[in-house]
């Protein structure tokens, strides 16, 4: 039997009910997984609200960690014993076990530890994919990066510095403000309480940065397209705060000539060769020193609930992971 969180409908986090289920054996080209670490992102809670629809009744958590403990027909790649790790879905990754196409897992490296990827992984690799594939820093480049002291942003800044990038970050508090200072921010502006445009505009003197990378949405929008410079790319990557709202696309003219993408890890690894690249990318920053993942912050499995009243209050800093 296997401890699973699943939804039966949209709302709040207390709509996520603790289940027990009978895992079974693995079909053709499954494994079955004895998971130890559960990711926790922010997409978990679009889904568990509505915000990206789902089909209910439904798990929740699109990355995971652990064994392989059983294989099915067909998987040859893999043995028992395994550590694996996934973090493109499918969804159900709240559980102490699951079943899974092998096609979805990524080996680890001798050299790694779990605690080094265990909800970690989504957001490192969408950290590799926005600043390699979506918009390549180069050394040098001014970029403006939003929520830097959240579990994707600590990541990006160590990544950003790496590359040679100055890095600008945004966060909600000063508390905040130190970790991204320590992570190495060369400016760091509290949005909370300072006009993010302003300070852009003052740390460029007047010409604003070739990129920002949004994942807060509604609430930084406006502004983020005000901090860039001429045929600028804004990198719209999630929705904290809320859907951005519909605009007519005059206003990237307006604003000098803008580029807009609106990137997903699904997009950028639906491929098995993406999928491998994306993850040995990862696993070569953290291999090399250039990028160290903090402490996830833990919640036992049936806690889900707070971890998603935590994530969503803004009170968590850095990864958060759900231990079966
Ligand atoms: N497109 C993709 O491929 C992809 C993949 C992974 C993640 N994402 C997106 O990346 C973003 C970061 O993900 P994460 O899981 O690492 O989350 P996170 O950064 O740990 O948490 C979100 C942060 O957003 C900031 N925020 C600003 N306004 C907010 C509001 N009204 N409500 C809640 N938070 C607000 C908060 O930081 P401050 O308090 O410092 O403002 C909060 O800590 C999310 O939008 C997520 O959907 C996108």
């Amino acid at each position: 039997m296997a401890t699973v969180i699943r939804i039966h409908e949209n709302g709040g986090p207390d709509v996520m009910r603790v289940e027990q289920v009978d895992v079974g054996e693995p079909g053709p080209g499954e494994v079955r997984i004895r998971q130890t670490h559960c990711g926790v992102n922010y997409i978990d809670t679009y889904h568990r609200s509505g915000l990206y629809p789902v089909a209910l009744p439904s798990g929740l958590g699109l990355e995971g960690l652990g064994v392989v403990e059983a294989r099915g027909p067909g998987v040859t790649e893999l043995e028992e014993g395994d550590r694996v790790c996934y973090a493109t879905g499918p969804i159900g990754g709240y559980a102490s076990a699951r079943l899974i196409t092998a096609e979805k897992l990524i080996r680890l490296p001798e050299d790694i530890r779990d605690d080094q990827i265990g909800g970690h992984m989504l957001r490192a690799m969408t950290v590799q994919y926005l600043l390699h594939r979506t918009y390549p820093v180069k050394k040098g480049d001014v970029v403006l990066f939003h929520a830097a002291a959240g579990g994707l942003g600590q990541i990006a800044v160590q990544w950003l510095k790496h590359l040679g990038a100055v890095v600008i970050g945004t966060v909600g508090s000063d508390e905040k403000a130190e970790v991204a200072r320590k992570l190495g921010a060369d400016h760091v502006i509290n949005y909370s309480t300072e006009n993010f445009v302003t300070r852009v505009k003052e740390i460029t003197d007047g010409k604003g940065v070739p990129v920002v990378y949004d994942g807060v949405g509604k609430a930084t929008w406006e502004g983020s397209l005000d901090c860039l410079g001429l045929r600028g790319l804004m990198v719209s990557f999630g929705n904290a705060s809320g859907n951005v709202d519909p605009f007519a696309p005059g206003i990237l003219a307006a604003k000098g000539s803008l580029f807009l993408t609106r990137p997903t890890l699904a997009s950028y690894t639906s491929t098995r060769a993406d999928l491998v690249e994306t993850a040995t990318g990862v696993f070569q920053a953290i291999g090399s020193g250039a990028v160290q993942m903090g402490q996830a912050v833990e919640y036992p499995l049936a806690d889900a609930v707070q971890a998603h009243k935590d994530l969503e209050a803004r009170k968590i800093v850095g990864s958060t992971v759900l231990k079966p």
